[in-house]
């Protein structure tokens, strides 16, 4: 079928269903442009919880629709293809997460939201990239914390705060393997360029960085920036509305690996697929649903404008 019709079908049983479409910022661009509402892993959770549809269809990964699902249990929440799933998402299990709490009595379990519902049941709260370090710092009380399953937003965030962060060893594969090589290449090749990356970036590229942020973090950096030129340190999807936002702005990636091939499973026919058939359906068993509520809620809790979550270096200010 030609884009265009399944467009017009699309949006047609968009209105038939009472359905909203939320789509990650690393989706393909036709589906970007075609969202509701794109946007990072916490804007997303705050309109899933907010939205007053009946039908959410879900363009990003398995663990986003899951949020979607827990937050929002009595709605139709759809993932267009089961398959999309998280590596990082499944580094860690709920058995995992009920030994870190016997190992460390106490400490709060602050758990990524690119993780596995009940994982999210064992946690005390959950936290994105645009605000583990205001989770982190809300715990005014302890001086320790634990942080999974992602590493480097754990390394990260340590350096942001005064706790000491214990963390799982968890990465994604995609940001993990950019190395400080590839960051030294572009700079020589494009000396005048601002490199942002995001916080799932091994610790001695984020050093090489002018700026770290959540994928909206950037969207909105770039946005206010008078620079005009920029090297991107995650996932190619988000350059689609950089440059939409940005048109007389210059994006590169980092490097040509930064391709996530599951997030890239979504596509439009999946997608009218699932309106049409109102399915797949991500559902959570009730108990583990509830728990995992309880984390995300007391995440939902904490202000923080998206993509607050940005450190500079000096030579972005001067
Ligand atoms: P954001 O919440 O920053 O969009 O990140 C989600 C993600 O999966 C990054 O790889
Ligand atoms: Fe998971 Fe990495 Fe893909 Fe984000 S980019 S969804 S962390 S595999």
């Amino acid at each position: 079928m030609q884009n265009n019709n399944v467009l017009q079908e699309i949006n047609e049983l968009r209105k038939k269903r009472r359905a909203i479409i939320l789509a990650h910022n690393y989706q393909p661009g036709p589906i970007q442009d075609l969202a509701d509402l794109t946007g990072d892993s916490l804007e997303l959770s705050r309109k899933a919880k907010d939205t007053d549809a009946d039908v959410i269809v879900f363009c990003g990964v398995r663990f986003m629709a899951e949020t979607a699902a827990i937050l929002n249990p009595q709605k139709i929440v759809l993932l267009p293809d089961l398959e999309a799933g998280c590596p990082m998402a499944d580094m860690i299990t709920a058995g995992d997460v009920k030994r870190i709490k016997e190992q460390f009595p106490g400490i709060p379990i602050i758990t990524y939201v690119n993780s596995n519902a009940d994982v999210k049941a064992e946690s005390t709260i959950c936290c994105t990239s645009a605000n583990s370090i205001n989770v982190v710092n809300s715990f005014e009380e302890a001086s320790e914390v634990y942080m999974a399953p992602d590493q480097n937003l754990a390394k990260y965030t340590a350096k942001h705060t005064e706790k000491k962060v214990h963390h799982w060893n968890g990465f994604c594969p995609i940001h993990h393997n950019l190395k400080v090589e590839y960051v030294h290449e572009a700079r020589k090749k494009y000396p005048d360029a601002v490199f942002i990356a995001h916080p799932e970036c091994k610790p001695e590229v984020l050093d090489l960085a002018d700026g770290v942020f959540s994928t909206s973090g950037m969207i909105n950096y770039v946005s206010e920036s008078e620079e005009t030129f920029f090297i991107i340190g995650t996932e190619m999807g988000l350059i689609h509305t950089l440059k939409k936002n940005n048109p007389h702005k210059t994006f590169v990636p980092l490097h040509e690996s930064l391709v996530c091939k599951d997030m890239k499973k979504i596509t439009l026919e999946k997608i009218l697929y699932s309106l049409k058939n109102l399915t797949p359906r991500i559902t959570v068993p009730e108990p583990i649903r509830q728990k995992a509520q309880q984390a995300l809620d007391r995440m939902l809790t904490i202000k923080v404008a998206s993509g607050d979550y940005r450190s500079f270096s000096s030579k972005l200010w001067s």
